[in-house]
């Protein structure tokens, strides 16, 4: 079976579930102009998920994604939190925050028994899970509505790991890949691979079809993917730049400027490891620091930071999530966009040799 049959697409192309950058609007575009749209759900709460779904059902007839996290939940641990605290007190000394009243909290939830059955009234037709799988058991609905079920591979014994739990699709998250490591079987990120290493070796090692992931981000790239045996390819960083994200002011200047080639991976927003635009912060603090809190708890201590920051129209405190090849950023509506990286499944073909 293609890619598109079993997501009930035109193209085999998906737009990467990106949370904090994008809701409904970005992922009704790409779908109706084809490809899969994504919603990521790590960061809405219920009512926000349904309302977002509402929409997409209907401004379009074509099928979407809701992406969860399956992370975890750390316990909290006050004398890790204070260590980290003190270890940003320059920067709330420069900008007149008291640490004290910072409230702490998660940031993100992960998928669970509730969420599974919240999602009862949609059948959503693909869901897509980052580091790894929720418990089968929170599972076996979704199956039972026929979702499609995907998740985030960054290395070979991931992809089989997710095989072997029955997932119809694998993503293979090179290292390229902007925003946070799908990782979960190992946090050694010495295990980590760029996208055309990693690729085909996941395609020789699993029989369920293999989406490649990172550092795409034109036509060239796509027909790249697939001639290493991709069966589509999901797209996160290109479509940062289009009308219909919600990136923010300091994000988008970022992403337009010089600094957009310097990325790294770094722990200091969230606890885990994410690319991003490399800035004050994961100057300051990083880029992976021991010290932060477990992921998703580290997210607290900067957010006044932030908040602060950017209402001066500074970027410093920001999460300034960027792949590596941020060539295919264009301020385009995202269907158009869209069509432009299809051109790619035309170029499958090696050129003929006469
Ligand atoms: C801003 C941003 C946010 C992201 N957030 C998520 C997310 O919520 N869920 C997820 O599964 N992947 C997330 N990712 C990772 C993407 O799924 C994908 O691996 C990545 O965008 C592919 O590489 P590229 O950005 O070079 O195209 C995010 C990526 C970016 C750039």
């Amino acid at each position: 079976m293609s890619l598109q049959t079993l997501l009930g697409t035109e193209l085999p192309l998906l737009q990467a579930p990106m949370a904090g950058v994008q809701g409904s609007r970005l992922a009704i575009a790409v779908s109706t102009a084809g490809a899969l749209g994504a919603l990521p759900c790590a960061m809405l709460s219920r009512e926000a998920i349904g309302e977002e779904v509402a929409a997409i059902r209907a401004q379009t007839t074509g099928p979407y994604n809701l992406n969860f996290f399956c992370h975890a939940p750390p316990a909290s641990d006050a004398a890790r939190e204070a260590a980290w605290r003190a270890h940003l007190a320059d920067d709330y000394r420069a900008w007149g925050i008291d640490p004290a009243t910072i409230p702490a909290g998660p940031g993100r939830r992960p998928f669970d028994a509730e969420m599974a059955e919240f999602l009862r009234e949609f059948k959503p037709p693909v869901v897509s899970f980052h580091f790894g799988l929720p418990p089968a058991e929170w599972l076996a609905p979704l199956r039972e509505w026929g979702c499609r079920i995907l998740s985030s591979a960054t290395t070979v014994d991931e992809a089989r790991w997710l095989q072997a739990r029955g997932v119809d699709a694998v993503i293979a998250q090179g290292l390229e890949a902007g925003g946070h490591r799908g990782m979960f079987l190992s946090d050694d990120l010495t295990l980590q691979m760029g996208t055309f290493a990693l690729l085909p070796q996941m395609v020789a090692a699993v029989d369920v079809p293999v989406i490649a992931a990172g550092g795409i981000a034109d036509a060239q790239g796509v027909a790249a993917a697939m001639a290493l045996g991709a069966a589509g390819v999901q797209i996160g960083t290109a479509y940062l730049l289009c009308p219909e994200a919600d990136t923010r002011p300091v994000h988008r200047d970022a992403l337009r400027g010089a600094s957009a080639h310097h990325t790294a991976l770094t722990n200091v927003f969230t606890g885990r490891p994410a690319r991003g635009i490399v800035n004050h912060a994961v100057r300051a603090w990083g880029p992976l620091n021991d010290e932060a809190p477990a992921f998703p708890l580290a997210t607290s201590a900067s957010a006044p930071l932030r908040q602060a920051a950017e209402a001066r129209g500074s970027g410093d405190y920001s999460p300034l999530w960027a792949g590596q090849n941020v060539s295919g950023c264009k301020e385009i509506p995202a269907a158009r966009l869209t069509w432009e990286l299809a051109a790619g499944f035309d170029r499958q073909e090696p050129p003929c040799i006469v």
